[in-house]
């Protein structure tokens, strides 16, 4: 397919996909005028700042900044790319996404055979997680329908929730797999089967309970399969890393949590909890605890912290009790911290994980446990002095080097303050001590901290700025774009505008010159930014349709314009005055003269002398 078709498609596309009728499919929306406002779905919010424009078909979020048309709502929404939005767009739409044949770029060729072949992956892996899933269901396999509902006392409910199945033996997947018309190769490329030295394949959870592994948007991409009887050694065994399935970028049961978000977009969810294991996960959400997942047995990675943010700012971690020796899940939990996750951990009873405890000391004791929780810096010191001799002079050193090098770790002298307090306590040593002792530990983190302020400081700064001008700024550009018919746009003034992103804003519309429709300009802009576009491109766009007040519009729009082109001036002349003082040439100086007296003139006649 040519280039030109693909745009037309997106163009129909678009057109077909009203954005006020996709965004009500996730969260329900208010009008006032000709706005639409919801409850913004990226950030919790109680009151709503989320602003949808029927007729630039357009969203802004003014609370988080998260804005623009309906394509890049999907791909927010789901976490998906454009191609993916497009899909989903296409599917709602009932539209086919068009083939891309012959005649273009090799690349395209390329991505759209891959598409291809992964389509026919994720079909074959849905075919297999309801085949086994009736295995279960139907009886075929009574050991593991008797092991999950008695052993484990899983109810059959709770079991179709998560979909869980059974293998039947070694070949039968295989075989029903053909019967669908699937190929050796996609059998093994999807890791549902592996082959043996004889090239024969088998099924690669053989005999075993299944849980299907399901990702955000619900595409089943793995399996996790339970021995029935008691094992040390592969109890478990998960699908091996595939081009749908890799361990670190998913956890089991997030599916659910999405849905249920998505089920009730308006209640916040408080926490996640996050456990080791699959049948944790199935047990809390048994006992009524909807947001566990597990990391499968593994550290956390990047990717799943930040899947996690999506959701929630807030996690408790719950893993076994044993965990606490194991460096790797210390580390993994670092990794949340870091990308801006309230860490808590949940203490459980030596030996036991969330299953045990749901099921051998109940619910209640369980809530007791959650309540209990330590934030993550209280955990790591009562992990240091429970492994520290504290009656002995040695014990107490070691205690201090371990306890200060866990309190490095803190970002804010408070908190820091507030743990000395603890340390000195437990090894009953002088405080300034400690505080000495820290600090020399610190000098790298010195300049981190540095670093850190600087920024914050020119953050404040910014702020400040986000003044008179900057609101003039958003209002002159909302108005030009929407084509009022006050708002001229004077030929080659973006160089007014405060701030590069808002020059280039006003040079987008500047290329939309000549559009007969606001939806024309805003689309001509996304061409023209491109990658560039920014947050500031859909505030503006927002700006109007929900700050305008109609009858004081146009003086607005000139008393604005003139705030705008004043600041320019008066910077300008800042500039010309610091010109004209190490300005040795008499003939450059009188011309840096007669400009500021230019500009002091404008500034006195204020006029906006630009057309
Ligand atoms: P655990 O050994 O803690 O098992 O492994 P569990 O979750 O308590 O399982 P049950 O209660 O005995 O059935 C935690 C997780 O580590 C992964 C699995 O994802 C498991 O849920 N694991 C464990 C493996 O991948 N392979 C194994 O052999 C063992
Ligand atoms: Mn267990």
């Amino acid at each position: 397919m040519e280039n030109t078709e693909f745009s037309k498609f997106i163009e129909e596309l678009k057109e077909k996909s009203d954005i006020v009728q996709v965004i009500s499919k996730y969260v329900p929306l208010e009008r006032k005028g000709k706005t639409y406002w919801a409850r913004c779905p990226f950030h919790g919010e109680k009151t709503p700042s989320f602003a949808i424009n029927e007729v630039d078909q357009y969203y802004h979020c003014f609370g988080c900044k998260a804005g623009g048309n309906v394509i890049n709502f999907v791909m927010n929404m789901e976490s998906v790319d454009f191609m993916g939005a497009v899909r989903i767009l296409a599917e709602m739409a009932n539209m086919q996404v068009p083939e891309f044949k012959g005649g273009i770029k090799q690349s395209q060729d390329d991505a759209s055979t891959r598409k291809e072949h992964r389509d026919r992956l994720l079909a074959l892996m849905k075919a297999t997680a309801k085949y086994y899933n009736e295995n279960l269901f139907a009886g075929k396999n009574p050991e593991a329908l008797n092991y999950l509902v008695n052993k484990r006392q899983v109810s059959r409910e709770v079991a179709a929730k998560f979909g869980l199945g059974a293998s039947l033996g070694y070949g039968e997947v295989v075989e029903f797999l053909h019967s669908k018309g699937f190929t050796d190769k996609e059998i093994l490329d999807a890791g549902v089967a592996k082959q043996n030295n004889y090239g024969k394949l088998y099924d690669s959870v053989a005999g075993r309970l299944v849980f299907p592994l399901i990702d955000i948007m619900g595409n089943v991409i793995g399996f996790c399969g339970r021995l029935l009887e008691k094992a040390d050694f592969a109890k478990y065994i998960n699908t091996a890393e595939t081009e749908l399935f890799s361990k670190g970028k998913t956890l089991y049961g997030i599916n659910l949590v999405k849905k249920k978000k998505q089920t009730n977009p308006q209640d916040e969810i408080k926490y996640l909890i996050i456990v080791e294991g699959q049948m944790d996960v199935v047990s809390l959400h048994k006992a009524g605890f909807d947001t566990a997942v597990a990391s499968m047995g593994t550290a956390l990675t990047e990717h799943q912290a930040k899947l996690i943010k999506r959701f929630t700012d807030n996690v408790l971690i719950c893993y076994d009790g044993d965990f606490a020796g194991k460096k790797a899940t210390i580390r993994g939990l670092e990794i949340l911290k870091d990308n801006g996750l309230n860490v808590k951990v949940v203490s459980l009873p030596e030996g036991m994980d969330p299953d045990d405890v749901i099921n051998k000391l109940g619910r209640d004791a369980y809530v007791k446990m959650l309540k209990e929780a330590l934030p993550l810096i209280d955990f790591k010191l009562e992990l240091v002095k429970r492994e520290s001799d504290l009656s002995s002079k040695e014990g107490r050193s070691k205690y201090i080097e371990k306890a200060l090098e866990v309190l490095k770790g803190l970002d804010s002298d408070v908190e820091r303050e507030v743990y000395i307090d603890v340390v000195s306590e437990v090894s009953n040593t002088n405080k300034d001590f400690l505080k000495r002792q820290l600090r020399g530990l610190d000098v790298d983190t010195d300049i981190v901290e540095d670093k850190k302020k600087q920024i914050s400081y020119s953050r404040q700064a910014v702020q400040t700025v986000d003044n008179a001008i900057i609101k003039a700024q958003k209002f002159v550009l909302s108005c030009m774009l929407h084509l009022k018919p006050f708002a001229y746009f004077p030929k080659d003034i973006s160089y007014i505008f405060d701030g590069d992103e808002y020059v280039q804003v006003a040079n987008a519309i500047e290329s939309a010159r000549g559009s007969v429709s606001s939806k024309q300009v805003i689309e001509k802009c996304e061409e023209y930014l491109g990658e560039q576009f920014s947050e500031v491109f859909s505030e503006v766009v927002a700006y109007e349709s929900a700050f305008g007040e109609e009858e004081n519009e146009a003086k607005y729009f000139n008393d604005s314009l003139w705030m705008i082109y004043k600041n320019y001036l008066e910077n300008r002349l800042d500039e010309l005055n610091k010109q004209v003082s190490s300005e040795p040439d008499l003939t450059e100086r009188k011309k840096l003269i007669t400009e500021i007296a230019e500009i002091v003139n404008k500034i006195k006649n204020k006029k906006v002398d630009l057309q």
